[in-house]
């Protein structure tokens, strides 16, 4: 055997059952994988990512019967399911495994001869208790006083077959040593010290063949027996890389860096995978990182109560980088969490539709208005503000990622997306340019557009098409996988580049209740807010230089307003029933400076004007002595 020469790094997911769809569970760990094999690529690694199938077993075989086909035939119609769908979430896996392919096969029975001559694997009988679906063994204590399978609540049986063996109980003590030299083998800490726990309690050898059914891999040289599902599904990490061939790529990729799993499976991960290892004479993978376990509106995903999430159905109705962004900022990585779409919309529109496409409409806008779109590098650069919160966010992103806090290194992402807002509005771009103020305002925006292009960098590993989009809008016509991530963490990096304004990166998503809406409004009101998000609201005084009725509507005026800007803007309120428009023309009112337009009755709205109600009368705010428009209130 050549020697170990990793250059490649080296990530996976689950090989998935085929004998169900794939739902939110599984896509998460693929979305979670795809993330960290795209942010790997990023920093510019060579990566290997794989997923597959695990098409063999006991169950499988139930199945294919009760549906008229052979197991194959199942296998073959199912696995297009995941296939399709990881194509439609853009999912960057360099391979797909399956369990029935031909090199995977030879592998598991290479693996199994070498360690039976080996001695590892012994043939004995097994005597158990046994559950069919989930198939798996199970001992007196886990089983209980009612015999209930502990996975799955099932009635379990007693079996007893002839079995192959495989010598786990000799490897308790390396195993314990080998956890304890590696503090971060299984992620989260709190996993880890659940798997010292179960390794401490003591090991039994593993029965890793059956006589009971034939869908599996034939042990060689005896084949009245089938290989057990997990040896055969574990060795898919070797297989896949050519372990069995001795081939180049399997000494450059091996060890995996990350299995990527769900806590129900960590067991077959973080024990018996590695004492498989330890047997063949391999190296460990370097980290098993764990997650948790999504439920659905608070139940446990079920067939029988109809709530399983279809992946493909949300991608349909919302953007796939906003199910991605979901998914992976919502829960922190190894909890456990609950999917709600009503939390999915929030989401959509709070961080992705207001802080994100907010800061990247304005932004394209100011420069396209105050500069003709150009952007270039001033002549002397220093350590702006933006530059400086970049270079700390992505220190933050580097140390997230590296334990797999998905949901943190968002966080830090978003926070800098919502201090790059309050930049803008404490640089107050538009009263550079009204001051005449060129050069600094040249300046002010180079860096703001320097920030949304290191926020372009950062998102991709989490939501590829959005970076493209912002990109795109930033002047570039490449990708952003094709450029080093250095163009993005350096933040003058841009020598010059002229902006075009695009459609927006999210739409905001209306609830479809009336009720639903209130509720929202009432909890955005309880909710406390920092000072930042205080100080996104560009509130200033106006001018009304006109007022007139909007004809064929009972509510809206449409008013013309100063607020201290080169043009009057147009602005259109409902406050028809409360004020005639003359009795406003010459008012100083207070307006939010920075929404976005909105169309009413066909009339473009930019700015809403601030009263307060009481159910009968409505006042409108105002200033009580002499201020100039666009006065800043804070
Ligand atoms: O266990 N929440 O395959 P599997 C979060 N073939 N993740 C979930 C989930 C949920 N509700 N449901 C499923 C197998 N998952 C074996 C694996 S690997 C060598 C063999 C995800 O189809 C999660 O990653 O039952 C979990 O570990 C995996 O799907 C189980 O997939």
């Amino acid at each position: 055997m050549s020697d170990f020469n990793k250059e490649i790094c080296y990530i996976t997911t689950p090989i998935y059952y085929v004998n169900d769809v794939p739902h939110i569970g599984h896509s998460y760990t693929t979305i979670a994988a795809d993330t960290l094999a795209r942010y790997k690529r990023f920093l510019g690694e060579d990566v290997f990512f794989l997923t597959g199938t695990d098409e063999h077993g006991q169950k499988i075989q139930k199945t294919a019967k009760s549906k008229g086909v052979t197991s194959k035939q199942l296998a073959d119609s199912v696995v297009v399911n995941f296939q399709n769908l990881w194509k439609k979430l853009d999912i960057t896996n360099n391979f797909f495994v399956r369990t029935t392919d031909n090199y995977h096969i030879k592998c598991v029975q290479n693996a199994f001869e070498k360690l039976y001559e080996k001695g590892d694997i012994y043939k004995g009988e097994y005597e158990g208790w046994y559950c069919i679906p989930c198939e798996s063994y199970y001992s007196e204590i886990e089983i209980g006083s009612e015999r209930l399978c502990p996975s799955c609540g099932r009635k379990v049986d007693m079996v007893k077959e002839e079995s192959y063996f495989f010598k786990l109980s000799a490897y308790e003590d390396r195993l314990l040593q080998f956890y304890e030299a590696n503090p971060d083998f299984v992620l989260p800490k709190t996993r880890y010290n659940e798997i010292i726990s179960f390794v401490k309690s003591g090991l039994r050898d593993l029965s890793i063949t059956r006589t009971s059914f034939d869908w599996g891999v034939p042990v060689p040289f005896d084949d009245k027996h089938v290989i057990y599902v997990w040896f055969d599904a574990l060795l898919n990490y070797i297989s896949s890389i050519g372990y069995a061939e001795s081939r180049d790529e399997f000494f450059k990729t091996w060890p995996a860096d990350v299995h990527f799993v769900g806590k129900d499976i960590l067991r077959f991960h973080a024990v018996y995978w590695p004492a498989f290892l330890m047997a063949l004479g391999l190296p460990m993978p370097k980290h098993i990182a764990a997650h948790g376990w999504w439920t659905v509106d608070g139940k446990k995903m079920s067939k029988s109560l109809g709530n399983v999430v279809d992946p493909n159905d949300m991608i349909e109705r919302y953007p796939r980088d906003a199910y991605r962004y979901f998914l992976l900022r919502n829960v922190p990585f190894g909890l456990d969490g609950d999917f709600s779409e009503k939390e999915l919309i929030e989401r959509i529109n709070s961080e992705l539709v207001n802080d994100l496409g907010n800061l990247l409409n304005r932004s394209i806008t100011m420069v396209e208005k105050y500069t003709d779109g150009v952007v270039e590098k001033p002549a002397a650069v220093s350590g702006d503000s933006l530059d400086a919160k970049a270079k700390e966010v992505f220190e933050n992103i580097q140390r997230s990622l590296d334990i797999f806090r998905f949901d943190e290194a968002l966080s830090d992402i978003f926070e800098f997306i919502r201090f790059s807002n309050k930049y803008i509005t404490q640089k107050e771009p538009w009263s550079l340019k009204k001051q005449g103020k060129e050069e600094e305002l040249k300046e002010v925006l180079y860096n703001i557009i320097s920030a949304l292009k290191f926020i372009a960098g950062v998102v991709s590993p989490f939501m590829p098409d959005t970076a493209d989009k912002i990109f795109s809008q930033l002047g570039f016509d490449k990708s952003v996988s094709e450029y080093n991530y250095k163009f993005f963490t350096d933040f003058y990096s841009i020598d010059k580049t002229v902006v075009k304004k695009g459609d927006v990166i999210f739409e905001r998503i209306e609830e479809e209740k009336k009720s639903d809406k209130k509720s929202k409004q009432e909890e955005v009101q309880k909710k406390k807010i920092s000072i930042d998000e205080f100080f996104n609201v560009d509130l200033r005084t106006a001018k009304v230089l006109d007022a007139v009725s909007v004809e064929k509507s009972k509510k809206l005026l449409k008013l013309t307003i100063d607020v201290g800007e080169d043009k009057p803007r147009t602005l259109v309120a409902g406050l028809k029933e409360y004020y005639k428009p003359e009795e406003l023309i010459g008012r100083t009112i207070v307006v939010v400076a920075n929404l976005k337009p909105a169309k009413l009755m066909g009339i473009e709205s930019n700015g809403m004007l601030l009263a307060a109600k009481d159910g009968k009368s409505l006042a409108l705010l105002g200033v009580s002595g002499e201020v100039a428009p666009g006065a800043k209130i804070g």
